[in-house]
């Protein structure tokens, strides 16, 4: 069996600390087998390396290995992404698909994010698991697959549970066998080792001496809470590699680049009440303004759907008054807004409408409703951008917490630091 140093350096993992060495070995002994894995711990640890290790240790190393971030996936395509579609089986679905499970037949599927699996969903990875059984969408036709899961998430399964968002017997079926991976505050004796190779990284990176951190310094970084684990030890190394002109980093620079309500230093007092009692109205306006935009595409959404599943001429006239009642009356007959719109697909408009003068109709009343969001979303997108940066920060870059603050789901927030860039 392959040591676990050996292991260590081919996947590039730092770090010595026995909580990391018994997750590695772990691992090492799971491979061979087909055991469904767990892999637990915060954001930042590392967890992507161990379905790597069981993967490459495993009789499957020779077929696809494929990482699926489940949160990142909307949750209107992840049946299709992971178990394919039927030509036909939706609106856009014009070829028949090979999704995940088929693909990676006789390897690895990894299920980052696993937590964030809709139910729907959940009931279908449950039984492939089980008998290795799934069904295309849209298909009455069984199909088999070989595939070996594992699974990682950074968020309480159990509380999941309790919510009943997650299916217990799901989650059992999934964490077999269990490996956590401890929080960088637990392997206090990594911290320097892990910031030393980073360190040396960047320098050869960007081409300059590497940086090192005076004694002092050293107790600093080492007491740090990193919330943000590996992920941000790794940020900070990278910042003092390309900001700082002096290669020998004091504890005060360093300070500096740690976030201070992050440091195990007693809370600081803050300033001035007036000014942070403005803050939190001013937090608290914002919250509003993101709802009333959530509340706007709900609504948006609704009448599309309306719309989309309409086939009479009765529907289509509900949903024209459904749009007036929503963005008010266009009577005033407004040719700016009478240009049809480019993309049909986003309505679909069924193919056996009336006549096509009710097509135009609602395609005019679509492209109001359009141009009426892009002002909103203009006046709205900066207070978004601000407030979710402002949640993140305050929890570290924790999804999960900036989530339940911005009360949207942790594939939301996932999505919009995509689109903002984050
Ligand atoms: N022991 C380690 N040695 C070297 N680099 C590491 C180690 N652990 C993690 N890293 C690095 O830290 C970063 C974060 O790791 P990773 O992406 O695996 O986190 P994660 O646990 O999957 O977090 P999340 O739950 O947020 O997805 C990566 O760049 C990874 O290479
Ligand atoms: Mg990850």
């Amino acid at each position: 069996m392959e040591s676990i140093q050996s292991i260590k350096q081919r996947f590039g993992i730092i770090g010595n600390t026995p909580s990391l060495n018994r997750a590695i070995e772990k691992a090492i002994q799971v491979a061979p087998t087909d055991i469904s894995v767990l892999v637990t711990g915060e954001s930042g640890v590392g967890k992507e390396s161990i379905p790597k290790i069981i993967h490459q240790l495993s009789h499957r190393k020779h077929n696809k290995y494929i990482a699926v971030n489940c949160g990142a996936i909307p949750e209107g395509t992840i049946d299709s992404e992971l178990f394919g579609h039927e030509k036909g089986a939706f609106t856009g679905a014009t070829q028949t698909r090979e999704g995940y499970f088929e693909v990676a037949d006789g390897g690895t599927i990894f299920l980052d994010e696993v937590g964030e699996l809709p139910l729907t969903t959940q009931v279908r990875l449950l039984r492939v698991l089980e008998n290795g059984e799934f069904l295309k969408v849209g298909s009455s036709k069984v199909q088999k697959t070989n595939v070996r899961i594992v699974a990682a998430t950074n968020v309480n399964m159990f509380e999941a549970i309790d919510k009943e968002k997650f299916r217990e017997d799901l989650y059992y079926r999934l964490s077999t066998v269990d490996i956590h991976l401890p929080p960088l505050r637990e392997r206090r004796e990594d911290i320097h080792l892990l910031f030393r190779k980073f360190a040396s990284d960047f320098a050869l990176k960007y081409k300059m001496p590497t940086v090192k951190l005076t004694d002092p310094a050293v107790q600093m970084l080492t007491k740090h809470r990193w919330g943000g684990n590996i992920r941000q030890l790794r940020n900070i190394a990278e910042q003092l590699s390309v900001l700082e002109q002096d290669r020998t980093i004091s504890a005060s620079t360093l300070q500096n680049y740690l976030p201070s309500a992050n440091t195990n230093l007693p809370a600081v007092i803050k300033t001035s009440k007036s000014e942070s009692d403005f803050s939190s109205e001013r937090e608290i306006l914002y919250k509003v303004l993101f709802d009333m935009k959530s509340d706007l595409n709900d609504l948006k959404k609704l009448t599309m759907e309306l719309m989309k599943n309409g086939n009479t001429k009765d529907v289509e006239k509900n949903n024209e008054s459904l749009i007036q009642k929503i963005y008010g009356n266009d009577d005033d007959n407004d040719t700016s807004f009478k240009e049809p719109i480019e993309n049909n697909d986003v309505i679909s408009i069924p193919e056996h409408t009336p006549s096509d003068i009710e097509i135009v109709n609602i395609q005019d009343k679509y492209h109001f409703a359009e141009e009426i969001e892009e002002e909103e979303t203009l006046s709205l997108h900066d207070k978004e951008l601000e407030l979710i940066k402002k949640s993140l920060e305050r929890h570290n870059g924790k999804r999960k917490l900036a989530a339940a603050e911005l009360g949207i789901s942790e594939r939301t927030l996932y999505r919009k630091i995509k689109q903002y860039d984050l």
